[in-house]
């Protein structure tokens, strides 16, 4: 059959020999029975002409639906698998699906198949068509599909049929089906996402050779995006002997799996039971995208739907020796420490894999494990039967482990075993190993219970140092912090922010309102009688929630003009919902190239995850300040970045660069650069107390949005962002006074602070145009914002720029809040002076 028609075909049931076994539900031919037993009389035969009626009746209506709708019941159940034929050798014509010996051998498999299919009655009543798409080498291993029309209801019982088929009848059959010896047969249902009706299909195939590497691309890339609604595979073949090696350079597909897919098959058919993994969204560069086989063999493919067509992808095709040391892992390991992980780490590693480390040390020590990162699949199961990492006689780890997951042995000797299945692969582990002295574990150190050893000082400061909290159980809190019932200590500003910080809720506790008073989704308290007056009482607007009266609630848009959108997500639809095009305006902003990273307790932001983020030089020196893009010439910074010192002329446009578009410090060179055309300090800038530090900057000339280049939204003068909201700061660290800041952009998120609460505990150094916010409660990692930079907030799809970094600790200090310049107060004031 022409591969171009794989998929779009529909077939309808190969016959209607299936018929009688449909209607045998309906109860006409049994009424009739029930009738006549109770004799003829008057009244008999007149029951009996109107059933008879009506069975007439209903044998019309059955024969009119049959033909008119009969063959809608039954669906395309497609079945994939692969088989090895043991008494056939590999020649070189079977990798060409136009030779005649191909042609030869998978008519002979496909007869055979049918013939095996015709033991079983359902298979054989449903059975419409095979094909085979492929062979390789092993003896001969043929990779197929077989496609069944199945009514309504029978699927399960057809699913059962062919899984029965694979595991225990094969064999049983092999000597009366023909001349072929089949063995080790694998089969699942195709994945209907994979051949639904009208899409494009397209199959292409690359052998890679020992020197050279393939390139395969998704359609079109990368001078337009991929087609829409199609179906591609690239069958990837190897030398015997070699597995492949497929390396993503670049991959950027529509976020949602659910509508545009790349899977990665173990096979050369897409059979479930071989499947690697399912891709979609972006990678970064930065973060390896790379897949081993098992075998010479590897299937890509591609699915689309309608709507939304990104770039797509490009990857390099390379065949790695069975031999070869990159695959090789395991062995005999000693000294006092060491290190190994799983291969291919830190990408995928291969299925159908086997490793294992002996670990000796020097006589009388203990071993100490460590996983500095763990992901292993856990496939559909969700337990450690599929691939695992198994410490000898002490435990067995899959899935992803938090970082730094430690396993101790009292013993010098320590056996690791690393197993992957035939499917589902992840990105694998790395782990170091280091002895201790069974008498002293943590020399002064605390010993969390997991074996951690931590700094005494981090007991009961409010922070999870050892990963499992035991080095803040049963704490007694100083003043500065809330007294956990549970015997944890939490920072005092995270009292009655709406959020469980203790775990037990005592941080929450008595922070109701009294009676006659209504509470606010921020906490405030408002008299009742505000609740649906139709004014904003609670300064988040929660007062007027769900109240129902022509106003705008919540979950409506507001238009400048005052009018109410009940649409659901009026804005940025291409729809003037609101006539004065206010839905529809600023419609870039916000949005940020989707990005998805797996690597736990990374900080390190993805490649366009801030495309508004602003990298501020002095011309010939590094990072001084952050800012954000609002529009195509303007920035948002921080007045106390552009404050004359001793030394330099921070105040002077000339005595700035702009760099737009960049992700890490290094790639300064291939960045968008801009020059400063004027800067606009705010003019009630208070040097001593940092109030109303925010400042504009005008770029010498606009800059086209792009991928790496967008800008964020501003936020409505009238946002309000209750303690406990989560925003996020991003920057590469660096302050107007110095310290050395991150060579990639850092991000992190902290939660809003409720203000009287953080005016007390700074000393009353807040005021109305400052926001505070701090670190996740629990969290381990510091993090870094720049003078300048962004504090982002997701709302509506998009991010808006809460908040400018000012001053304060940030929160690379424990327990101290960051300080942010509140945009919502400066809206007025930015229009104005740039007309954004
Ligand atoms: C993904 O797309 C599917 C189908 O279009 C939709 O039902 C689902 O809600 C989407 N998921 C997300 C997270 O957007
Ligand atoms: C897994 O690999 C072993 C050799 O290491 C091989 O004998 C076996 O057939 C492979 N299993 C599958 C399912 O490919
Ligand atoms: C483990 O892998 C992570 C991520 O690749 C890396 O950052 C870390 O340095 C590695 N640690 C060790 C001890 O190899
Ligand atoms: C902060 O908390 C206090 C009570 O501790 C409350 O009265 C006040 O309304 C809160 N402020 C905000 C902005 O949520």
């Amino acid at each position: 059959m022409d591969p171009m028609d794989r998929g779009i075909r529909y077939t309808p049931g190969s016959s209607d020999k299936d018929w009688e076994q449909a209607d045998t539900f309906l109860p006409a031919s049994d009424n009739q029975k029930l009738e006549k037993k109770r004799g003829p009389g008057k009244v008999g035969i007149i029951v009996a002409v109107v059933t008879l009626a009506a069975v007439l009746a209903l044998i019309i209506g059955l024969l009119v639906w049959h033909f008119h709708f009969h063959k809608d019941l039954k669906s395309q159940k497609i079945y994939t698998g692969s088989l090895r034929i043991t008494n056939q050798v590999f020649v070189d014509a079977y990798e060409n699906s136009d030779s005649a010996e191909f042609k030869e051998l998978a008519n002979q498999v496909m007869a055979q198949l049918k013939s095996v299919y015709s033991e079983s009655p359902q298979l054989s009543k449903y059975y419409v068509r095979s094909e085979v798409q492929a062979f390789s080498e092993g003896s001969v291993i043929a990779y197929y599909e077989s496609e069944f029309a199945v009514p309504a209801g029978q699927e399960a019982a057809v699913d059962q049929a062919v899984n029965s088929l694979s595991v225990n009848k094969f064999r049983r059959f092999e000597e009366k089906q023909g001349p072929l010896v089949f063995d080790h047969i694998v089969s699942s249902a195709l994945d209907t996402r994979l051949f639904s009706k009208g899409r494009t299909s397209m199959r292409f195939t690359q052998h890679a050779k020992s020197s050279a590497e393939k390139i395969i691309t998704s359609p079109g890339f990368p001078d337009k995006p991929y087609a829409p609604d199609s179906f591609v595979q690239w069958q990837l073949r190897g030398d015997p002997g070699h597995v492949l090696k497929l390396s993503f350079d670049t991959f950027n597909l529509e976020e949602n799996c659910s509508n545009d897919f790349v899977r990665v098959y173990d096979s050369l058919v897409a059979v479930d039971k071989h499947l690697m993994e399912e891709e979609c969204g972006f990678y970064s560069p930065s973060n390896p995208l790379t897949f081993i086989s098992s075998r010479n063999v590897m299937l890509v493919t591609l699915v689309t739907n309608k709507e939304e067509n990104f770039p797509g992808f490009r990857a390099r095709v390379t065949q790695i020796s069975q031999d070869s040391s990159e695959l090789a892992c395991g062995g005999k390991l000693s000294g006092t420490s060491g290190s190994f992980k799983s291969p291919n780490f830190p990408s995928y590693y291969p299925p159908n894999k086997t490793c294992q480390w002996d670990i000796e040390v020097p006589d009388g020590k203990y071993i100490k494990l460590r996983f500095p990162k763990f992901m292993v699949s856990t496939g559909s199961l969700n337990h450690c039967s599929e691939d695992y990492v198994q410490i000898v006689g002490k435990s067995t780890l899959c899935g992803q482990q938090p970082a730094n997951t430690m396993v101790t042995v009292n013993s010098n000797k320590m056996t690791v075993v690393f197993k992957s299945d035939s499917s589902q692969v992840d990105r694998g582990f790395n782990a170091t190993y280091e002895v201790f002295e069974p008498t002293d574990p943590c020399p002064d150190k605390f010993q969390c219970d997991n074996k951690r050893c931590v700094n005494p000082s981090l007991r009961c400061d409010g922070w999870n140092d050892c990963g499992d909290s035991t080095d803040e159980r049963n704490c007694k809190c100083d003043a500065s912090m809330i007294q956990c019932r549970n015997g944890f200590c939490k920072p005092m500003f995270w009292r009655c922010d709406g959020v469980n910080d203790c775990g037990d809720d005592t941080d929450e506790l008595n922070c109701g309102c009294k009676s006659g008073e209504f509470q606010c989704k921020n906490n405030q308290c408002v008299s009742e009688k505000l609740k649906c007056d139709g004014n904003r009482d609670c300064k988040d607007g929660s007062d007027e929630d769900g109240c129902s009266r022509d106003m705008c609630k919540d979950s409506t848009f507001m238009c400048s003009n005052g009018k109410c959108i009940t649409k659901p997500n009026p804005m940025c639809d291409g729809q003037d919902d609101c006539g004065d095009g206010s839905d529809e305006s600023n419609c870039n902003c916000g949005k940020k190239a989707y990005t998805k990273s797996r690597i736990v307790g990374g900080q390190d932001a993805d490649v366009s995850e801030f495309p508004w983020q602003v990298s501020l030089h002095v011309k010939n020196t590094p990072h001084v300040c952050g800012a954000s893009i609002i529009s195509e010439q303007w920035l948002v910074t921080a007045a106390h970045c552009v404050q004359d010192d001793a030394k330099i002329k921070y105040s002077q446009p000339g005595t700035w660069e702009a760099y737009l578009g960049l992700h890490t410090q290094k790639e300064k060179p291939k960045s968008t650069k801009r020059l400063i055309k004027q800067i606009i300090p705010h003019k009630n800038y208070n040097s001593y107390t940092y109030d109303n530090d925010i400042a504009l900057m005008e770029l010498d000339s606009p800059v086209t949005f792009s991928e790496t280049i967008r800008p964020i939204c501003l936020p409505a003068a009238t946002d309000v962002y209750p303690a406990g909201e989560t925003v996020t700061i991003s920057g590469w660290g660096a302050t107007r006074e110095g310290g050395g800041g991150a060579t990639v952009l850092q991000k992190a998120n902290v939660r809003i602070i409720n203000s009287t609460v953080c005016d007390e505990l700074m000393s009353g150094q807040i005021t109305s145009r400052m926001t505070c916010a701090g670190v996740l409660s629990g969290g381990v990692d510091a993090c870094q914002g720049d003078s300048g930079g962004p504090m982002s907030i997701f709302s509506n799809e998009r991010m808006y720029l809460a908040g400018v970094v000012s001053w304060g600790d940030g929160c690379a200090r424990r327990n101290k809040p960051g300080i942010y310049t509140n945009v919502p107060k400066f809206r007025a004031w930015i229009k104005e002076k740039t007309g954004v």
